[in-house]
Protein backbone atom coordinates (compact mmCIF):
# COMPACT_ATOMS: atom_id res chain seq x y z
CA UNK A 1 0.00 0.00 0.00
CA UNK A 2 1.02 3.56 -1.02
CA UNK A 3 -0.52 6.26 1.05
CA UNK A 4 -0.03 9.96 -0.13
CA UNK A 5 -0.76 12.23 2.63
CA UNK A 6 -1.45 16.53 1.41
CA UNK A 7 -0.91 18.81 4.59
CA UNK A 8 -0.33 22.18 5.24
CA UNK A 9 1.16 21.20 8.44
CA UNK A 10 3.30 17.77 7.91
CA UNK A 11 5.42 18.08 10.82
CA UNK A 12 2.32 17.89 13.20
CA UNK A 13 2.27 14.31 11.52
CA UNK A 14 5.10 12.91 10.96
CA UNK A 15 5.38 11.69 14.75
CA UNK A 16 3.47 8.90 14.46
CA UNK A 17 4.90 7.42 11.48
CA UNK A 18 8.36 7.51 13.37
CA UNK A 19 7.24 4.78 15.79
CA UNK A 20 6.24 1.13 16.79
CA UNK A 21 4.01 -0.32 14.79
CA UNK A 22 4.06 1.99 11.99
CA UNK A 23 6.98 2.59 11.83
CA UNK A 24 7.98 -1.49 11.94
CA UNK A 25 5.27 -1.65 9.09
CA UNK A 26 7.39 1.31 6.55
CA UNK A 27 10.64 -0.48 7.52
CA UNK A 28 9.38 -3.63 6.33
CA UNK A 29 8.33 -2.16 2.92
CA UNK A 30 4.76 -3.64 3.94
CA UNK A 31 3.25 0.13 3.73
CA UNK A 32 5.03 3.76 2.23
CA UNK A 33 3.37 7.05 3.51
CA UNK A 34 4.36 10.27 1.89
CA UNK A 35 4.09 13.85 2.99
CA UNK A 36 3.29 16.60 0.94
CA UNK A 37 2.95 20.03 1.79
CA UNK A 38 0.39 22.11 -0.04
CA UNK A 39 2.84 25.31 0.20
CA UNK A 40 5.07 23.98 -2.16
CA UNK A 41 2.30 24.15 -4.92
CA UNK A 42 1.11 27.34 -4.02
CA UNK A 43 1.89 30.00 -6.67
CA UNK A 44 2.56 33.62 -6.12
CA UNK A 45 4.83 35.74 -4.02
CA UNK A 46 3.18 34.67 -0.76
CA UNK A 47 2.61 31.01 -1.53
CA UNK A 48 -0.74 31.73 -0.82
CA UNK A 49 -2.89 28.04 0.44
CA UNK A 50 -6.05 29.96 1.69
CA UNK A 51 -8.59 32.93 1.75
CA UNK A 52 -11.62 34.48 2.60
CA UNK A 53 -14.62 32.64 2.17
CA UNK A 54 -17.24 34.17 -0.47
CA UNK A 55 -20.27 35.43 0.95
CA UNK A 56 -18.39 36.75 3.74
CA UNK A 57 -17.74 34.96 7.69
CA UNK A 58 -15.06 33.76 9.59
CA UNK A 59 -12.35 31.41 8.97
CA UNK A 60 -10.08 30.83 5.73
CA UNK A 61 -10.84 28.26 3.23
CA UNK A 62 -7.93 25.99 1.68
CA UNK A 63 -7.63 27.19 -2.06
CA UNK A 64 -8.27 24.62 -4.65
CA UNK A 65 -5.85 25.49 -7.38
CA UNK A 66 -3.02 24.47 -4.99
CA UNK A 67 -4.75 20.90 -3.98
CA UNK A 68 -5.53 20.47 -7.75
CA UNK A 69 -1.43 21.17 -8.81
CA UNK A 70 -0.56 18.34 -5.94
CA UNK A 71 -3.16 15.86 -6.40
CA UNK A 72 -2.73 16.21 -10.43
CA UNK A 73 0.89 15.87 -9.92
CA UNK A 74 0.40 12.65 -7.67
CA UNK A 75 -2.29 11.11 -10.24
CA UNK A 76 -0.11 11.53 -13.21
CA UNK A 77 2.72 9.14 -11.42
CA UNK A 78 0.50 6.57 -10.82
CA UNK A 79 -3.46 5.62 -10.38
CA UNK A 80 -4.96 6.26 -7.01
CA UNK A 81 -7.95 4.06 -5.70
CA UNK A 82 -9.63 6.38 -3.60
CA UNK A 83 -9.20 10.13 -2.53
CA UNK A 84 -10.10 10.33 0.78
CA UNK A 85 -10.48 14.13 2.45
CA UNK A 86 -11.10 14.36 6.23
CA UNK A 87 -13.62 16.24 7.89
CA UNK A 88 -15.80 15.95 10.46
CA UNK A 89 -18.75 16.18 8.19
CA UNK A 90 -17.72 12.50 6.37
CA UNK A 91 -18.57 9.08 7.16
CA UNK A 92 -17.47 8.45 10.76
CA UNK A 93 -14.54 5.75 10.75
CA UNK A 94 -15.02 2.38 11.93
CA UNK A 95 -13.76 -1.20 12.01
CA UNK A 96 -15.46 -2.39 8.74
CA UNK A 97 -13.99 0.80 6.98
CA UNK A 98 -11.12 0.63 8.30
CA UNK A 99 -10.91 -3.06 6.95
CA UNK A 100 -12.47 -2.07 3.43
CA UNK A 101 -10.26 0.66 3.16
CA UNK A 102 -6.84 -1.55 3.90
CA UNK A 103 -8.16 -3.35 0.90
CA UNK A 104 -6.75 -0.77 -1.05
CA UNK A 105 -3.40 0.21 -3.09
CA UNK A 106 -2.76 3.87 -3.74
CA UNK A 107 -4.67 6.12 -1.42
CA UNK A 108 -4.60 10.36 -1.48
CA UNK A 109 -5.42 11.80 1.73
CA UNK A 110 -6.29 15.12 1.93
CA UNK A 111 -6.39 17.28 5.55
CA UNK A 112 -8.62 20.03 5.54
CA UNK A 113 -8.07 23.31 8.15
CA UNK A 114 -9.00 26.34 8.92
CA UNK A 115 -12.79 26.25 8.02
CA UNK A 116 -11.88 23.32 5.45
CA UNK A 117 -11.79 23.45 1.39
CA UNK A 118 -13.40 25.39 -1.05
CA UNK A 119 -16.50 22.81 -1.94
CA UNK A 120 -15.10 22.54 -5.75
CA UNK A 121 -12.13 20.62 -4.54
CA UNK A 122 -14.57 18.14 -3.11
CA UNK A 123 -16.54 18.11 -6.17
CA UNK A 124 -13.98 17.56 -8.28
CA UNK A 125 -11.37 15.39 -6.74
CA UNK A 126 -12.40 13.48 -3.48
CA UNK A 127 -13.88 10.10 -3.63
CA UNK A 128 -14.26 9.80 -0.20
CA UNK A 129 -14.78 11.76 2.71
CA UNK A 130 -14.46 10.34 6.62
CA UNK A 131 -14.80 11.70 10.08
CA UNK A 132 -13.29 9.96 12.91
CA UNK A 133 -16.35 11.26 15.18
CA UNK A 134 -18.40 13.81 16.24
CA UNK A 135 -16.08 16.31 16.88
CA UNK A 136 -14.17 19.44 15.89
CA UNK A 137 -10.33 19.30 15.47
CA UNK A 138 -8.22 21.96 14.54
CA UNK A 139 -6.88 20.38 11.53
CA UNK A 140 -7.12 16.90 9.73
CA UNK A 141 -3.41 16.15 10.00
CA UNK A 142 -4.69 13.76 13.58
CA UNK A 143 -7.77 12.19 11.87
CA UNK A 144 -5.36 11.43 9.17
CA UNK A 145 -3.06 9.60 11.85
CA UNK A 146 -5.75 7.89 13.13
CA UNK A 147 -7.21 6.37 10.05
CA UNK A 148 -3.75 5.56 8.77
CA UNK A 149 -3.02 3.73 12.49
CA UNK A 150 -6.56 1.61 12.16
CA UNK A 151 -5.91 0.82 8.26
CA UNK A 152 -2.02 -0.10 8.51
CA UNK A 153 -2.40 -2.85 11.30
CA UNK A 154 -4.65 -4.48 9.17
CA UNK A 155 -2.41 -4.68 6.48
CA UNK A 156 -0.72 -8.54 6.14
CA UNK A 157 2.59 -9.15 7.62
CA UNK A 158 2.24 -5.54 9.95
CA UNK A 159 0.98 -7.24 13.36
CA UNK A 160 2.78 -10.57 14.28
CA UNK A 161 0.43 -13.32 15.80
CA UNK A 162 0.91 -12.59 19.34
CA UNK A 163 -1.31 -8.61 18.14
CA UNK A 164 -3.17 -10.25 15.92
CA UNK A 165 -6.13 -8.35 14.75
CA UNK A 166 -8.61 -11.15 14.82
CA UNK A 167 -9.11 -11.19 18.28
CA UNK A 168 -9.59 -6.75 18.76
CA UNK A 169 -12.13 -5.43 19.82
CA UNK A 170 -15.08 -4.17 17.26
CA UNK A 171 -13.38 -7.19 14.68
CA UNK A 172 -16.45 -8.69 14.78
CA UNK A 173 -18.60 -6.74 16.18
CA UNK A 174 -17.75 -7.23 19.56
CA UNK A 175 -15.61 -6.25 22.51
CA UNK A 176 -12.83 -7.77 23.08
CA UNK A 177 -12.68 -9.84 26.98
CA UNK A 178 -10.94 -9.15 29.82
CA UNK A 179 -7.37 -9.68 30.16
CA UNK A 180 -4.94 -10.77 32.60
CA UNK A 181 -0.98 -11.29 32.82
CA UNK A 182 1.65 -11.76 36.47
CA UNK A 183 1.05 -11.47 38.81
CA UNK A 184 -1.57 -14.17 39.49
CA UNK A 185 -2.67 -12.53 42.87
CA UNK A 186 -2.50 -8.92 43.60
CA UNK A 187 -3.27 -7.22 46.96
CA UNK A 188 -6.35 -9.72 47.01
CA UNK A 189 -6.96 -9.26 43.36
CA UNK A 190 -7.29 -12.45 41.82
CA UNK A 191 -7.21 -13.24 38.16
CA UNK A 192 -10.05 -15.78 37.32
CA UNK A 193 -9.19 -19.15 37.91
CA UNK A 194 -10.48 -19.96 34.76
CA UNK A 195 -7.36 -18.83 32.86
CA UNK A 196 -5.33 -20.75 35.07
CA UNK A 197 -6.88 -23.95 34.22
CA UNK A 198 -4.91 -24.75 31.45
CA UNK A 199 -8.29 -25.95 29.73
CA UNK A 200 -8.16 -23.81 26.06
CA UNK A 201 -11.35 -25.24 24.78
CA UNK A 202 -13.27 -24.17 28.51
CA UNK A 203 -11.10 -20.69 28.16
CA UNK A 204 -12.30 -19.45 24.77
CA UNK A 205 -15.85 -20.13 25.84
CA UNK A 206 -15.14 -18.11 29.05
CA UNK A 207 -13.60 -15.60 26.91
CA UNK A 208 -16.59 -15.69 24.48
CA UNK A 209 -19.13 -14.91 27.16
CA UNK A 210 -17.41 -12.45 28.75
CA UNK A 211 -17.02 -10.26 25.17
CA UNK A 212 -20.60 -11.08 24.98
CA UNK A 213 -21.31 -9.90 28.13
CA UNK A 214 -18.99 -6.87 28.07
CA UNK A 215 -20.90 -5.93 24.75
CA UNK A 216 -24.48 -6.41 26.45
CA UNK A 217 -23.43 -4.01 28.98
CA UNK A 218 -21.39 -1.20 26.99
CA UNK A 219 -22.45 -1.12 23.93
CA UNK A 220 -25.16 -2.81 23.32
CA UNK A 221 -26.01 -1.16 19.29
CA UNK A 222 -23.05 -3.15 18.12
CA UNK A 223 -25.46 -6.46 18.91
CA UNK A 224 -28.04 -5.07 17.09
N1 LIG B 1 -11.09 17.58 10.78
C1 LIG B 1 -11.55 18.28 11.83
N2 LIG B 1 -12.27 17.51 12.65
C2 LIG B 1 -12.29 16.27 12.09
C3 LIG B 1 -12.88 15.03 12.46
N3 LIG B 1 -13.63 14.90 13.56
N4 LIG B 1 -12.68 13.97 11.66
C4 LIG B 1 -11.96 14.10 10.53
N5 LIG B 1 -11.37 15.23 10.14
C5 LIG B 1 -11.53 16.31 10.91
Amino acid sequence: MRIDIITVLPELLKSPFEASILQRAIDKGLVEVHFHNLRDFATGKYRQVDDYQFGGGAGMVLMVEPIDKCISKLKSERTYDEVIYMTPDGNTLNQGLANEISLKKNLIILCGHYKGVDQRVRDMFVTREISIGDYVLSGGELAAAVLCDAVIRLLPGVLNDETSALTDTFQDNMLAPPVYTRPASYKGNEVPKILLSGNFPKIEQWREEQALERTRKRRPDLLE
